[in-house]
């Protein structure tokens, strides 16, 4: 299915003007827990309505909390007062999760147009670019494969209403955020693909649609070309599967940048695994559906670009992302085969489920031949990872402390929670082998996390390397107002944002 069925960007402007004369079908109108924070420059039979509201108890301004007025004072088909909480608690987090909520708000009334009132404390830029951007996210839908009964309507065009000031900025801000939220849902759109769609040819086929006529070039290496490279550790978790493998590689330069530029090279390698039934080590029969989003990384690789292609960056940044289906067969690896890597490095395999670490390996190794500078893979690697930081933080890896650093806080502008876990040499024992140079899996899976990323760190060299288990964040099982069940797009947003702040950390 076309990436475009799984969402419809809407049309994002600014308006700049009175509240009530806005034509929308949902006009959404900040409600914060204090009463005097709460803007009431609107037509007096609204105003009186929320005094009202208020006075009775019924209307709190907690989080998400929401009511629908009508009012003939508004041009506004209808009203939606949403809850915001404290003004003092405002981030642009929370207004990315609002204006995810005012949009999926507006879906779930059947209305296709809404307009969200940056007012009170939700002003400035950082909250208007958020709300944008949340407001984009809320476009994505989940039921893209129903051919009836779909819940929600499309979202057709969303507007950020000021009153005030700083219009051209704050444009900019609209524009910015619309770009964020529409690379998140690329990312998801991938992600959701069913796994007997999206094989790693296809995955290509659509990295190649996706960035034709853009800035980022697309090179994909098939089987031949990937035996050519050596690359044994990735051809070895392919080979179990009738869908071939590809290595899919993405490159972005800023305009009028120098051929033989030097400055940093950002590398992105995104773990994708377009399903992994764990191979010979075969996975439980329950959940493993949800296999089928083990190919995240890679979609989170795809929808950084996307961003990139549109918004720039001011160095160069590659993509490289191995794509790969891990199935049981009679021609699958096994347990106790040895894997040589592209690098040179001799793996002996204990367990075909960890493979995502060996496809990355071989790309980790291959994004240095291309010459980055600085590496940074996103993966669903570990069930361990999820364990230990639940659905909250991603798990973050890295070395050196200052460049994992630069990556965390490229998360928390960003908008993704990534957390620090160790990677202490004494770790190390997890991984030896008494034939080999290493084993794939530790034969513990006390501290699994830890020991995938020390197996990576092996294929990562001398460079600045950063690693991200998302796992556990990558997809939601559990709707809440501003995230549907289903892929979430995490990562994306710190991968951009660190691509285009490379002057930071460069
Ligand atoms: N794709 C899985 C990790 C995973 C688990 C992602 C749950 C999302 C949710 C990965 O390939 C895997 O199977 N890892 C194994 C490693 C083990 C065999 C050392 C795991 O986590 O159990
Ligand atoms: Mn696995
Ligand atoms: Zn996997």
């Amino acid at each position: 299915m076309p990436l475009h069925e799984f969402y419809t960007t809407p049309t994002l402007r600014l308006v700049v003007g009175p509240t009530a004369s806005v034509d929308t079908d949902v006009l959404v109108l900040p409600v914060f827990a204090e009463a005097e924070a709460t803007p009431l420059d609107l037509p007096d039979a609204v105003a009186s309505v929320m005094v009202a509201m208020r006075a009775s108890q019924e209307l709190k301004g907690e989080p998400y909390e929401q009511h629908w007025l009508r009012s003939e004072a508004v041009a506004a088909g209808r009203i939606l007062l949403l809850g915001v909480g404290p003004s003092t608690a405002v981030t642009p987090d929370l207004a990315r999760r609002l204006g995810t909520a005012a949009g999926l708000a507006t879906r779930s009334r059947g209305q296709a147009r809404v307009a969200i009132v940056a007012g009170g404390a939700l002003q400035g830029e950082p909250l208007v670019r958020a709300l944008a951007e949340g407001v984009t996210l809320a476009a994505f839908h989940v039921d893209a494969y129903k051919t009836r009964d779909r819940k929600l309507a499309a979202l057709q065009s969303a507007a950020i209403v000021v009153t005030a000031g700083g219009a051209d900025s704050l444009a900019d801000a609209v524009a910015l955020g619309s770009v964020l939220g529409e690379a998140a849902n690329v990312a998801r759109a991938v992600a959701h693909e069913p796994p007997n769609v999206l094989t790693p040819a296809v995955l290509a086929d659509r990295a190649r649609a996706l960035f034709a006529g853009t800035s980022v070039q697309v090179d994909v290496l098939d089987e031949t070309q990937l035996h050519e490279k050596h690359m044994g550790m990735l051809l070895g978790v392919a080979q179990g599967s009738v869908n071939p493998p590809r290595l899919i590689v993405l490159t972005y330069a800023p305009a009028n940048a120098p051929a033989n530029a030097s400055g940093p090279v950002l590398g992105l390698v995104g773990k994708a695994v377009t399903f992994d039934t764990g191979g010979i080590s075969i996975k439980p029969a329950e959940n493993m559906d949800k296999m089928k989003y083990d190919m995240c990384g890679g979609a989170a690789v795809l929808g950084a670009f996307h961003a990139l292609a549109r918004a720039g960056a001011p160095s160069r940044v590659i993509g490289v992302i191995p794509a790969v289906e891990n199935m049981p067969s009679g021609a699958a690896f096994r347990p106790g085969d040895i894997l040589t890597a592209a690098s040179g490095l001799t793996v002996e395999i204990t367990n075909t489920d960890a493979e995502g670490r060996l496809i990355l390996g071989d790309a980790l190794w291959y994004a240095r031949q291309l010459g980055a500078t600085h590496l940074v893979d996103i993966a669903t690697l570990t069930g361990a990872c999820a364990v230990a930081l639940g659905r909250v933080a991603s798990g973050l890896f890295g070395t050196p402390d200052d460049w994992r650093d630069a990556v965390q806080g490229a998360g928390t502008r960003g908008g993704d929670f990534l957390w620090p876990l160790p990677m202490a040499d004494d770790y190390k024992d997890l991984l030896k082998s008494d034939i080999a140079d290493m084993v794939n899996a530790a034969g513990t899976r006390y501290g699994g996390a830890i020991s995938a990323a020390l197996f990576l760190k092996a294929f990562a060299g001398d460079l600045p390397w950063a690693h991200l288990d998302i796992a556990g964040t990558a997809w939601a099982d559990e709707p809440k107002p501003y995230q549907p069940k289903g892929p979430t797009g995490v990562a994306v947003r710190t991968l951009i944002e660190l691509a285009r702040s490379s002057g930071s950390w460069a």
